[in-house]
């Protein structure tokens, strides 16, 4: 313990991982050397049940040098130096070992009832920010972390004041909350664990997704989060076991799964039908763009050779992708027309995608000499006012799915009887608007904007949640 309050005070939180895979390298050398001959490494591997044929063995932290074992469980490298020696197979784990061959334990059965592992550091010897600060940090500052807790989550779910057409889900659905407990709150055992719940362990935490063995059988949209993954929790009397990416871990009681390098391990809950609509979509838009990236590898770039960014955040990803916009205007003699193109790269689904309340709102403004706002002189492209949030419609463009019901939009997901309109731009698509301005205008601005909850919400709770702005320029025109 003493060695880890130190660890916490390093000012380079990859060297603390570092020193501890050092550390740690001592614990495996427990894993016996296999046996040189002539110039090969020669070894085998085996599981309760027998020998571990097509496992992976490569010296700790050198997947580059791995071998396959045989049907016999024999593999055979060419020695390369002074190495540990690492096993991976799908659905097992490596056991320490003090001598003969490697042996690799199926992953234990799940116990749904065997209390999940607070990363907190200083919670316990076992909390994942003991060791991992880089992934804690960033976690820490993500949506998972918060998923059970958010705030427009809260005031969605929050007792209903007001009509019946308000944006609080009890108002109509009294027991609707069970329906977001899956995916936001994956790790309460309850159904009717009561949103929003705090504490490291209420939203989308480290040991939850580690835990997870493999997909259930089920379909990504309309079995939901937590049911939709077939989990690994060892009996409290066990040790735990942690299941990640890697082939060459250096680290005992880990398993690896190649469902982590894999967009699926996402579906779960980034596909879903919620009381009858299609909320998130974002898996099956990836799966329709048909790239070869996945998740991961836009929302997971990886911070040093051998750890990935955990914030997944949407303003990360905007730092390498996202909306594109080029424009220009065009003097006629009684009007000034503005073209603008708007298409997307580093995308690998709609925008905007995720919850079906996010828009994008792209404004823009004409003035003339003296500051005064001018009118657009056709009644193409104007966004109306319940979008905006302004007292009029105004000349802009939306990306947006919004349903009309009785001629009145936007309503709240799971209010049934109208029609969707999907305006969001796709991954391989364009979209041109053309504006056309009195001759007067002497100065245009234009803004575009990322928003997470319609304005209507957004009143109706009193709340204030800053937009995200993708596009703010002011255009002199002599
Ligand atoms: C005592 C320090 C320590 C603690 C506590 C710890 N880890 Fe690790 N973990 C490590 C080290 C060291 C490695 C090996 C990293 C490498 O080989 O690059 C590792 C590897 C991993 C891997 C990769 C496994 C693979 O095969 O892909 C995952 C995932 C992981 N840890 C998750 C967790 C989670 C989740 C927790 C908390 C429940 C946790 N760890 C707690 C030190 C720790
Ligand atoms: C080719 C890169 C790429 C791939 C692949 C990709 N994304 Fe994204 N994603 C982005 C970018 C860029 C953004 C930010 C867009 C913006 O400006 O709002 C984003 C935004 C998001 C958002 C935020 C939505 C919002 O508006 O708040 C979610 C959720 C998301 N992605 C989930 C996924 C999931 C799940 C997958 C895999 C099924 C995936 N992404 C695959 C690049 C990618
Ligand atoms: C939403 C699911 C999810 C959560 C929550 C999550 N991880 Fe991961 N983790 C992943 C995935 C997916 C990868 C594989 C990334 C890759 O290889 O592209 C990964 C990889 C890792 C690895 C292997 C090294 C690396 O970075 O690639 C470690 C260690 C790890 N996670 C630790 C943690 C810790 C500690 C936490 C909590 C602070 C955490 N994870 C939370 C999904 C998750
Ligand atoms: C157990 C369910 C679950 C899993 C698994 C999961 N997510 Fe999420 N994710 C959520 C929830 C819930 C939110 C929204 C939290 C909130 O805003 O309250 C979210 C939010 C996000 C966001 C938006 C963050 C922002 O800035 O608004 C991105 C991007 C994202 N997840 C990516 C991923 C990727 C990539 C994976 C797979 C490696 C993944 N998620 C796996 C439940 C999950
Ligand atoms: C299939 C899994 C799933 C289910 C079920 C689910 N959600 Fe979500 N929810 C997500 C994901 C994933 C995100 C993040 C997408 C993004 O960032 O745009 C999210 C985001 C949200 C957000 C935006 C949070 C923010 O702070 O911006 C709200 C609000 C929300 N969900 C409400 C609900 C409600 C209410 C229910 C239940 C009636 C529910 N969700 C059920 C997966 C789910």
């Amino acid at each position: 313990m003493a060695t880890l309050a130190r660890l916490g005070g390093w000012a380079n939180q990859y060297s603390a991982l570092s020193w501890l895979l050092g550390a740690l390298a001592i614990v495996s050398s427990l894993i016996p050397s296999p046996i040189p001959i002539n110039n090969q490494i020669t070894g085998r591997i085996r599981t309760p049940k027998g020998p571990a044929s097509g496992a992976l063995v490569s010296p700790a932290s050198h997947s580059g040098l791995a071998a396959h074992t045989d049907l016999s469980g024999n593999y055979s490298i060419p020695r390369q130096g002074q190495f540990n020696w690492i096993a991976a197979l799908e659905g097992h784990y490596l056991e320490p070992t003090s001598g003969g061959d490697l042996l690799l334990t199926p992953l234990p059965k799940d116990h749904p009832d065997s209390p999940w592992i607070d990363p907190t550091p200083g919670a316990s010897t076992k909390a994942c920010g003991n060791c991992h600060q880089q992934a804690f940090a960033h976690w820490q500052n993500s949506a998972h972390q918060k998923s059970a807790s958010g705030l427009i989550l809260q005031n969605m779910l929050a007792q209903p004041t007001g009509n019946q057409n308000s944006w609080h889900l009890l108002a109509t659905h009294p027991e609707g909350a069970a329906a977001c407990i899956a995916c936001h709150a994956p790790g309460q055992s309850s159904l009717n664990a009561e949103l929003p719940l705090q504490g490291p362990l209420s939203g989308t935490h480290c040991d939850l997704c580690h835990k997870v063995k493999a997909l259930a059988s089920g379909t990504p949209g309309l079995t939901h989060g937590r049911d939709l993954f077939e989990f690994a929790r060892p009996a409290t009397s066990q040790r735990p076991v942690v299941i990640g990416p890697l082939v060459d871990s250096t680290r005992e009681n880990v398993a690896y799964s190649s469902l982590f390098k894999k967009s699926q391990i996402c579906s779960p809950c980034h596909e879903g039908t919620v009381l009858g609509a299609k909320v998130y979509t974002s898996f099956s838009e990836w799966q329709a763009w048909g790239g070869s990236q996945t998740c991961q590898d836009c929302h997971m770039p990886a911070i040093s050779p051998r750890e990935h960014h955990h914030e997944m955040s949407a303003s990360l990803a905007r730092q390498t992708g996202g909306l594109r916009a080029r424009w220009s205007t065009e003097k006629s003699p009684n009007a000034l027309i503005v073209h603008l193109d708007i298409w997307a790269e580093g995308l690998g689904h709609a925008l905007p995608t995720g919850h079906i309340d996010r828009h994008i709102l792209g404004t823009i403004m004409a003035t003339d000499a003296n500051n005064r706002p001018l009118n657009s002189l056709s009644a193409d492209n104007l966004v109306p006012a319940w979008a905006s949030g302004l007292p009029n419609s105004i000349p802009g463009f939306l990306l947006a799915r919004w349903q009309q019901i009785n001629g009145t939009a936007p309503h709240p997901f799971w209010m049934p009887g109208g029609n969707w309109y999907d305006s969001r731009l796709l991954p391989a698509s364009r979209q041109h608007f053309t504006w056309k301005f009195p001759p007067q205008t002497s100065k245009l601005h234009l803004r575009i904007e990322h928003r997470r909850a319609w304005p209507e919400l957004l009143r109706q709770n009193n709340l204030t949640v800053p937009s995200e702005v993708l596009w703010d320029e002011t255009r002199n025109l002599n």
